[in-house]
């Protein structure tokens, strides 16, 4: 399987470390791209995001758009943006292709291939909440990192993978991650 993974400027670094991760481990060829921005809350907030295109099949900039990702011709099996910021999501909800992000992102909603937009951003304007319902009618799925507590979880860690298995549900993709597992 091969899937783009956009890490864009909202807080949660980590977490999208742990998503390229755990795609990396279920034999996904992560494509990555990271803006500017995601570099800078990535300083902000103690992670190296060397270490991120490390584990990556390949890396590409942000103002790559010759890059064959680039073209739907290119033959990607789905797309994660984790977190996706609020200027992310309009960009994508209206087809403002000014980066790779955007422009892979453009490509998954035209070939009706899955793209997963993880936003994160509170509280919410009703112009955020528009977008995303817009974004949802055309077809993405939308997985805010909206934190849960019946896997009990005990460390940020904990709630990323969390996350990181709800990321590989929507691919179908079989995990060890906490999840639901009913009543014992
Ligand atoms: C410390 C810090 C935290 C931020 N957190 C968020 C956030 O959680 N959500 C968001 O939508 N924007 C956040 N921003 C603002 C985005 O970084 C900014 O809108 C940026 O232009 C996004 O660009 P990009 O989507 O191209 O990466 C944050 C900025 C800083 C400096």
């Amino acid at each position: 399987m091969n899937i783009v993974v956009g890490i864009t400027g909202a807080s949660g670094y980590r977490l999208a470390h742990e998503v390229v991760r755990g795609l990396g481990e279920h034999e996904v060829n992560v494509h990555l791209i990271t803006t500017k921005p995601a570099e800078t809350i990535a300083a902000i907030e103690g992670e190296n995001p060397e270490r991120t295109r490390e584990l990556a099949y390949r890396h590409y900039r942000e103002d790559e758009l010759e890059a064959c990702i680039s073209s739907s011709t290119c033959p990607m099996d789905g797309m994660v943006i984790v977190p996706c910021s609020l200027k992310s999501l309009s960009a994508i909800t209206h087809g403002y292709c000014n980066n790779l992000i955007i422009r892979c992102a453009e490509n998954m909603l035209r070939m009706k291939k899955p793209l997963v937009v993880m936003p994160r951003e509170t509280p919410l304007s009703a112009q955020a909440l528009d977008n995303m319902a817009q974004l949802v009618r055309d077809g993405a799925i939308m997985l805010p990192p909206i934190i849960e507590y019946y896997t009990r979880p005990h460390t940020i860690e904990d709630l990323n993978h969390f996350f990181v298995g709800k990321v590989l549900d929507t691919f179908a993709i079989k995990h060890n991650y906490p999840k639901w597992r009913g009543i014992r």
